[in-house]
């Protein structure tokens, strides 16, 4: 199901950036690690804008540049075709006048096809973007959320749908890589205590509590029908490390026939940036409206789609109302999935 981000996006996402801040280390490992070749093609898949990105390519290639500086190197960036491309393009091009002096491409195509030819690519990554299921999974009761509802059967519908995706996903990978090639994965993710973007186990409101709330009192309220809110629903799921690492365990699986192997993995936790500014400069208003624009980047779509324009446009004015009304029970935390694979055959 494609999600639409809303213009602006990195400027919108302070969060993501610090994701992929934190994933960095890995990646560099990743390019460490490619042996000399005439060239490397380097992807990002489900890059958005690709401004939160811009600094850790900046590193990967003057790295990789560094190392095998006969090289050439091409740097692709993937969204669907319905993201501000032409803002990617511009961000990738900034790569341009550096030492590497990379080939910049867009792949305007759902990571749920091929992007690029088989054997092609010497390091994928993608970060915060591969938690968006293939097609919905059919109704989900009570909630806008799978995870923090109370709906067992939607839960093994949205888990089968998920991992059947995530295969698929790494099977793709895994063509698009040679041999020798890596993918670093950066993930939402839930964690061994359950613990997932959104809910930080009770420090602070459970962000999709909040949104069905506002999203049931819309519809109490004759705002939305009953069956637009039955339709809202955030079409995304966070997997545990043992659900990512599935598809690589199984060697009946289609990335693991194809070659693809796990190197690491681990869970990373990402505090709010918005929650610390405001501890320092207690700026409600201006935490209360960044913090709603941030939620509203990666979930406005679900609500619209389902109950229209002007119904999302309140669910978001009521949110930051909320946020502004007490601002200490808020914080967007972030559990990240780091998982880092080598095709070896
Ligand atoms: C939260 S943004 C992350 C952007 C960037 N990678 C980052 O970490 O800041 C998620 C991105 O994934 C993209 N996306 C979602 N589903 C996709 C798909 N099937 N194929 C390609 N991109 C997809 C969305 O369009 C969106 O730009």
């Amino acid at each position: 199901m494609a999600i639409a981000m809303t213009t602006g996006y990195s400027a919108q996402t302070e969060g993501a950036q610090l994701c992929i801040e934190a994933a960095s280390d890995w990646a560099l490992t990743c390019v460490d690690h490619l042996d000399d070749q005439s060239n490397h093609v380097l992807i990002d898949y489900g890059a958005a804008d690709g401004g939160t990105a811009v600094s850790l390519w900046t590193r990967l290639l003057d790295r990789l540049h560094a190392r095998q500086p006969k090289a050439h190197l091409t740097l692709i960036g993937n969204d669907l075709p319905s993201n501000d491309n032409a803002a990617l393009a511009s961000n990738l091009a900034l790569q341009i006048p550096g030492q590497a002096a990379p080939t910049v491409l867009i792949s305007a195509r759902s990571f749920y096809e091929p992007t690029v030819a088989p054997e092609t690519v010497s390091f994928g990554f993608s970060a915060t973007a591969m938690h968006w299921l293939s097609q919905s999974p059919g109704p989900l009761d009570g909630h806008v959320h799978v995870l923090a509802s109370n709906d067992a059967d939607a839960l093994e519908r949205f888990s089968a749908q998920a991992l059947s995706d995530w295969t698929r996903i790494l099977a793709l990978r895994s063509r698009e890589l040679k041999v020798g090639g890596r993918l670093l994965t950066v993930n939402l993710s839930r964690d061994s205590k359950g613990l997932y973007l959104g809910n930080n186990g009770g420090e602070t409101r459970h962000v999709f509590d909040q949104l069905h709330q506002i999203w049931h009192d819309l519809m109490t309220e004759g705002l939305v029908s009953e069956a637009d809110y039955q339709k809202g629903t955030i079409l995304n799921f966070y997997k545990s490390p043992e659900e990512f690492t599935a598809p690589l365990m199984d060697s009946g699986s289609e990335p693991y026939r194809n070659g693809l192997r796990l190197v690491d993995e681990r869970t990373v936790y990402v505090t709010c940036p918005y929650r610390r500014r405001w501890n320092n400069d207690r700026d409600t208003a201006t935490f209360a409206s960044g913090l709603m624009a941030t939620i509203r980047s990666w979930s406005r779509h679900s609500f619209a789609s389902a109950g229209g324009e002007e119904a999302a446009d309140e669910l978001y004015k009521r949110l930051q109302h909320r946020i502004a009304a007490e601002p200490e029970q808020w914080s967007l935390d972030y559990v990240e999935h780091h998982q880092m694979m080598e095709r070896v055959a």
